[in-house]
């Protein structure tokens, strides 16, 4: 995940993919709403004006991140949102206790799917909505190959429970999620760019606090990893335009499916 500093800045990279997350919510009034792995509460929030005067319940295993969705939470003067600290996969959540379960990119890094998402199941109401966005494949994500490329030999590989493409075979995932009790999942072929902003330096930054690129430059001595950095920024500067700063192409699949009965 981004550093301190960039937590806003990536709400801003993923605005494109969030607006189809958005319409695909359906939240009604007084639904009670889970947002699983929620950050720092964008999603939440959201899902708590659609909901109100239904609550919203945002857990994420990072107090860090919670305690920024807390700040922005009252700045909001939002009274219908709480936010627990947990491992989504084994968390104790109310049984049968929801009509959505919600995730923007949230959902990939379990260490066990099958027994997250059977969790997930058991906190929903049969016929409850799954509403979630996650990675593509990354080999259908230019900005996973793009800085794959400029770390050359360093790129690494993700460990299971930290891979942002580990939901991203279709089959697979919808595999999971009939075994865990869910139905009529859908998977949409989401294309619409991330966006880095006008900032090089910026950019950069936020590119670096990436979990594997962070990993990456932190297995080369200190030259290679300067050079890496300079391909790193060669490659930003590639895709940055006065008109939309920069900009890679990345795809996403907008997954919705039912508790089933
Ligand atoms: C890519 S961020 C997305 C955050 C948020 N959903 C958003 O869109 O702003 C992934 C989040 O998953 C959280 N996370 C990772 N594994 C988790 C788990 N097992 N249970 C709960 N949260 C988890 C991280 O702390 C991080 O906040």
């Amino acid at each position: 995940m981004p550093s301190p500093i960039s937590l806003d800045f990536y709400d801003v990279e993923l605005r494109a993919h969030h607006e189809h997350l958005r319409a695909a919510y359906r939240i009604g009034r007084g639904d009670e709403v889970v947002d699983i792995a929620c950050g720092t509460g964008l999603t939440t929030r959201e899902a708590a004006r659609a909901g109100a005067p239904g609550s919203v319940v945002g857990v994420d295993v990072s107090e860090r991140m919670l305690e920024r969705a807390r700040q922005v939470t009252a700045a909001e003067r939002l009274d219908n949102v709480r936010y627990e600290l947990g491992d989504a996969q084994v968390h104790r959540f109310d049984p049968a206790g929801f009509d959505v379960a919600i995730s923007r990119f949230g959902t990939m890094f379990f260490s066990d799917p099958a027994v997250a998402f059977a969790n997930i199941a058991a906190a929903l109401r049969p016929e409850a909505r799954l509403v979630l966005l996650v990675w593509q494949r990354r080999e259908h994500n230019e900005w996973a190959r793009a800085i794959d490329a400029a770390l050359g030999n360093a790129a690494q590989r993700p460990e299971p429970g930290a891979d942002p493409f580990s939901l991203g075979d279709a089959e697979a995932t919808a595999d999971i999620l009939e075994r865990t009790g869910f139905d009529g999942m859908r998977f949409e072929d989401v294309r619409e760019p991330v966006l880095y902003g006008h900032d090089l330096d910026a950019a950069l930054a936020f590119v670096r606090g990436f979990q594997d690129t962070s990993a990456a430059l932190a297995s080369l001595s200190d030259g290679e990893a300067a050079d890496a950095v300079e391909r790193l920024r060669e490659t930003l500067a590639a895709h940055y335009s006065d008109e939309r700063g920069v900009v890679f192409d990345a795809r996403s699949w907008l997954i919705t499916a039912r508790r089933r009965r």
